[in-house]
């Protein structure tokens, strides 16, 4: 059996931390999709860890975690990633299986990635740089390196030849930068990453399956970044939504069994795009600063705005969502009045529903106003403590959205959740 939990908004909606609380009622955390773009943060031992490459479940020793064939996979990344988790004890030849299928970021994609930004200027994507687009272009163009080329022979020449096919493109960028550095730093992870246990992904998870295990797959990024649905052409270059589990682990639709969402209690943005309820106002910087809302990644200030229901409904609906996680309500104890966007208004026209030039009209978002529930609720440890104008203001987003908030997350530890 297994479950999903993935993001309902444009990222960061505190995946990672959910992820890991959720850990210790499962068998293997898999990730589907996504590569280094990702940034999940997470507290052990009282320490901030931010992962980008392995799953959220490394810290629980019961839980294998596995990186699986939709990823694509930054070595360099991953050693030093590796290196993080090893100082808290965590032995990664243990614990930690990459799918031989995984398609791997060589440095040339990550000079790509930057040249095409550049190339765009104002109308950038706002990527991470990570190499990520250049990295499924080549797989969806039938180029790309996969973990278990890495072991074959004739990996120098897969190497070279792609190295050689993407200098052409840089060429043409006028891009000449100097990416030998990068180059050293990667074959060294490269040896690393040979030492690791790679695996056939999809023989090793329905092994799993066959043997009862349960499995939470861990999503990237959110559900309004995804490729096909998410605010094209300001997205990533993934399916980030449900239907990316089963073609980034290779497991049957029928194996899926929970689907659970996670969203903010409010919403957040990082990079370019529409993004109909942003705040430009003191509010919105109210919002960043309470709420920390700088990139785990790239450390950008994340734009800050109130909670979309449009937005929300429908990532509810592609996703099949079956539950929801709400994180961060702490981070609106002290507002006095809150908003909820219930529709959008379009050239004077009224709908509920996500168009599909999101990234060319405006839109004005049309709110309901509610009463903020001003007190600090980091301290709140069960459901019957959650005041009154915050139980309104989740049952209103139950109903509009079409499924049951069953948890609210007020503070970034792993213990300040509560179940509804
Ligand atoms: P992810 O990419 O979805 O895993 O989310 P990020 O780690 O990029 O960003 C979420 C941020 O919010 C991190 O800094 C978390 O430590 C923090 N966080 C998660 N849940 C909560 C919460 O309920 N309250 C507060 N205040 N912070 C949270
Ligand atoms: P997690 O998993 C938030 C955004 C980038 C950019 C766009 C494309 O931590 O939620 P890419 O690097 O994929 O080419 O960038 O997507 N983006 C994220 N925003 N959280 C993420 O991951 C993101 N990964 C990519 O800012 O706008
Ligand atoms: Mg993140």
């Amino acid at each position: 059996m297994v479950d999903v939990l993935l993001g309902l908004q444009w990222g960061d909606e505190g995946k990672g931390k959910i992820v890991d609380f959720f850990a210790p009622n499962y068998d293997v955390i898999a990730r589907f999709q996504g590569g280094p773009n990702a940034g999940h943060t997470l507290y052990v031992e009282g320490k901030k860890v931010v992962l980008h490459q392995i799953p959220s479940g490394i810290f629980h020793k019961g839980c294998i975690n596995l990186i699986g064939n939709g990823v694509v996979l930054d070595p360099v990344t991953l050693k030093r990633e590796c290196d993080v988790v090893a100082s808290f004890g965590v032995d990664v030849k243990l614990n930690l299986f990459i799918a031989e299928k995984t398609n791997v970021i060589i440095p040339s994609h990550r000079a790509l990635d930057k040249a095409s930004e550049m190339q765009k200027g104002d109308s950038k994507i706002g990527s991470t740089l990570k190499g990520i687009g250049p990295a499924y272009m080549d797989k969806t163009g039938r180029n790309a390196i996969r973990v278990g080329d890495l072991l074959s022979a004739d990996f120098d020449k897969q190497y070279k030849d792609l190295r050689a096919k993407h200098q052409t493109l840089l060429n043409n960028f006028n891009f000449t930068e100097d990416i030998s550095a990068w180059e050293t730093e990667f074959f060294e992870a490269v040896e690393f990453l040979k030492t690791l246990n790679i695996v056939n992904g999809e023989y090793f998870i329905n092994k799993k399956l066959d043997e009862g295990k349960k499995v939470l797959a861990e999503g990237a990024q959110g559900s309004m970044l995804d490729i096909d649905f998410g605010t094209f052409p300001f997205v990533t270059s993934s399916n980030t939504i449900s239907a990316g589990v089963c073609t980034g682990l290779g497991i049957s639709p029928k194996k899926i069994n929970e689907v659970i969402g996670v969203t903010k209690a409010y919403c957040t943005r990082v990079g370019g795009g529409p993004f109909p309820t942003e705040l430009h106002d003191a509010t919105g910087e109210e919002l960043r600063k309470i709420g920390s809302e700088f990139g785990a990644t790239t450390g950008r200030p994340r734009r800050c705005g109130w909670i979309d229901l449009v937005a929300l409904k429908y990532t509810c609906m592609i996703n099949g969502i079956t539950q929801v996680v709400m994180t961060k309500a702490d981070v609106l104890d002290s507002f006095a009045n809150l908003n909820v966007c219930t529709a959008y208004s379009i050239n004077g026209k009224i709908t509920d529903e996500v168009p599909f030039a999101i990234s060319k009209v405006e839109i004005n978002p049309q709110y309901k106003a509610f009463k903020g529930w001003n007190c600090d609720r980091t301290v709140l440890k069960q459901a019957a403590e959650v005041p009154v104008d915050m139980s309104q203001y989740i049952e209103f987003i139950n109903e509009f959205i079409g499924a049951p908030i069953k948890y609210v997350s007020n503070g970034p530890g792993r213990e300040q959740i509560i179940s509804l």
